[in-house]
């Protein structure tokens, strides 16, 4: 069966993008996020592949109990912590790591947890927040909150996190400022010696500072650059990511439309001469972006182009003005190794981490390893 709209998924490209993340990074250990459904790629094809992640992160414990019963064996940590204090008992049943992000959730911890309901002591992650102004717990209360956690006997350890606002934007001063906090602390639990997790991808390829135990990549691990597509020094090839997801549709109908004949809806483009238009079967029903301007770069058999007009539930319009040869059958590539997802990211206003996200069930997903 010919499908109207496949991703394919390059899980060699996930591998080697991890790669490029562990060499990187200046830490010992990496974690590979793949909440989201492995950022919309797959959970279990991501975690089978990754097998030289030392963690999977993913965001809640309903994620981890899916992620567990792939059985990749690697530890699971729970990125945003408790959503219900009820959650506590899938923590303890299965082992996870867990993010603790207010003084709050000690208590919780304290009604739910005891030593003989936790196997294995856990591993909590101690969330500060050091500027982010989301969660974590104040850096002035920080260390004192830490050792009121180590004490807590079903406590095993306690990795200390924090979260950059903005290592995507390596100029800004909250950079430093959210380092300069985590020291504070860092030397005040001294005598504890703690791990400790900082950076996402942005801060794992930019030249912050940054050292610790732990790097908690995401969307490089996907072929994105963490810096968008502005600057041409930092964009994926730069890093030399390599682009995991493929989207691709099939021209449905080839016209030659005259100078002055509009396009879709609302006229959003209005022919400038005679042109020919191709009409591929993507819309914003398979998570395509239903902002995407007029301008929107596509490639048709390997010849970049141009979406035209308001894209529809089912399908956008692409002008073929270039690819004379083009005809009904041929696929287009809306985003992947020959046409970067930053780009389009860049063109729609989308994030590269929304679009992937975006895809909706109705795809075709098919694999290679
Ligand atoms: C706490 C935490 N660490 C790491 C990541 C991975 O970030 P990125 O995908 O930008 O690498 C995320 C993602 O949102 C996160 O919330």
């Amino acid at each position: 069966m010919v499908h109207r709209v496949q991703a394919s998924i390059d899980l060699k490209a996930l591998q080697h993008n991890f790669q490029v993340a562990r060499k990187h990074a200046n830490a010992k250990n990496v974690a590979a996020v793949i909440k989201a459904n492995a950022y919309g790629h797959g959970l279990e094809q991501a975690a089978s592949a990754l097998t030289d992640a030392d963690l999977f992160g993913v965001t809640d414990v309903h994620e981890a109990v899916t992620l567990k019963q792939f059985g990749t064996g690697k530890p699971i940590l729970v990125l945003q912590g408790l959503i219900k204090a009820d959650d506590l008992h899938l923590v303890a049943e299965h082992g996870f790591q867990l993010v603790v992000h207010s003084s709050e959730q000690l208590a919780d911890l304290d009604d739910i947890l005891s030593a003989e309901k936790v196997k294995t002591p856990l591993t909590l992650w101690l969330k500060m927040d050091s500027g982010m102004g989301r969660l974590g717990i104040a850096p002035s209360a920080y260390a004192n909150t830490y050792r009121a956690l180590l004490g807590r006997p079903y406590v095993g350890s306690i990795i200390m996190m924090t979260h950059l606002a903005n290592a995507s934007l390596p100029d800004s001063p909250l950079n430093l400022r959210q380092l300069e906090a985590f020291r504070e602390a860092e030397t005040l639990l001294d005598n504890e010696n703690p791990a400790t997790s900082i950076p996402n991808s942005a801060g794992v390829l930019s030249d912050l500072p940054v050292t610790c135990d732990w790097v908690r990549p995401g969307i490089m691990l996907y072929g994105s650059s963490p810096f968008g597509y502005e600057e041409e020094a930092l964009r994926r090839d730069n890093f030399h990511l390599k682009a995991v997801m493929t989207l691709k549709a099939r021209i449905i109908a080839v016209k030659d439309l005259k100078k002055g004949d509009n396009i879709g809806y609302c006229s959003q483009f209005v022919c400038p001469n005679d042109m020919p238009v191709g009409i591929v079967s993507i819309g914003y029903a398979d998570g395509y972006p239903s902002n995407a301007p007029n301008g929107t770069p596509i490639v048709v058999n390997g010849i970049k182009t141009a979406t035209v007009g308001r894209v529809s539930m089912d399908m956008l319009a692409v002008d073929l003005s270039n690819i004379p040869d083009a005809k009904v059958g041929d696929l287009a590539t809306l985003w992947g190794q020959e046409l970067s997802l930053d780009e389009v990211a860049a063109k729609t206003g989308i994030l590269s981490y929304n679009l992937t996200c975006s895809i909706s069930r109705r795809v075709k997903f098919t694999y290679t390893d």
